[in-house]
């Protein structure tokens, strides 16, 4: 029942969703018997995730793919997936020809990545910007697991396609990565007897003045992971192989002198009807 006291200012959508919240989690209550036991391990694990800073990792695992789904049903282009807890904005605009920051010993392979941008409509964008990040060769993201001193904006940069609509960055092939398991995520993970992993990636967003911002990422096919993520991601239109180069004649490319590897992937965004004035 409303009480008097409420203010007519109060926000209804507020009301109606944060109401079916609290009568969803009691009818939980109810239906699992929850006791004073389990309702306190809840409040420590919630407790610990905000001091150690994970709520959104907490969140992004279990609950991101789903207001994904829900924000995006219907939406043409490629197709999104989670942004996940370590995006930076404000990473480097990058001139060409475009290398990632990275550090002088980066470990691992070094992998070109190119593709294109293009309109629903097939038009090439050019100058759609690519914002770029993604895990180490060792599974560490900078700006968390990497010290940001050591390395500031680590495998972490903003591209533009030609006039072509066309992108190539050299950066390293990102490993499958463990979730952090030394907080309470991990901790909650382990108690439920579920694995940590997240297939090999490249976290995107695309965007261009006159579309929709597109927020996705590409995954590494043949990763042990790409059936089992535990953030549940992975959509097949996003799955890409990567190609061995190792013939003495290909290692000329930027003078890199070691085999590398390729991928690439052609993005779609969707236009956005413009304002009226
Ligand atoms: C999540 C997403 C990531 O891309 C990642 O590297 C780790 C976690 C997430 O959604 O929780
Ligand atoms: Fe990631």
């Amino acid at each position: 029942m409303k009480s008097a006291h409420e203010t007519k200012a109060a926000n209804p959508r507020l009301n109606e969703v944060f109401d079916d919240l609290v009568a969803t989690l009691k009818a939980f209550i109810r239906k699992h018997h929850i006791q004073y036991d389990e309702y306190h391990r809840a409040l420590a694990l919630l407790t610990e995730a905000g001091d150690k800073q994970e709520i959104p990792l907490l969140m992004d695992v279990f609950l991101e793919m789903t207001v994904n789904d829900v924000t995006y049903a219907d939406r043409p282009g490629t197709e999104t997936t989670v942004e996940g807890p370590f995006y930076v904005a404000g990473a480097p605009m990058l001139k060409q020809p475009f290398v990632l920051p990275h550090r002088a010993n980066e470990p691992g392979d070094v992998l070109f990545f190119s593709g294109t941008v293009r309109s629903t409509d097939g038009a090439p964008l050019a100058r759609a910007v690519v914002d770029v990040w993604q895990s180490d060769a060792e599974g560490q993201y900078s700006h968390f697991n990497i010290p940001e001193a050591k390395a500031p904006f680590n495998l972490r940069g903003r591209l533009t396609t030609d006039q072509s609509g066309r992108f190539e960055v050299q950066t390293w092939v990102p490993s499958s990565y463990q979730i952090p398991i030394a907080g309470p995520t991990g901790a909650l993970l382990t108690a439920l007897g579920r694995h940590a992993w997240r297939p090999a990636h490249l976290h995107l967003k695309v965007s261009h003045d006159g579309h929709a911002t597109l927020t996705t990422q590409v995954f590494l096919q043949d990763d042990p992971w790409i059936d089992s993520d535990v953030v549940g991601a992975v959509k097949g239109s996003l799955v890409v192989g990567l190609t061995k180069h190792e013939d003495p004649s290909d290692l000329r490319k930027r003078d890199l002198k070691r085999p590398y590897y390729t991928a690439s992937y052609d993005f779609v965004l969707p236009r956005v009807m413009a304002k009226a004035a």
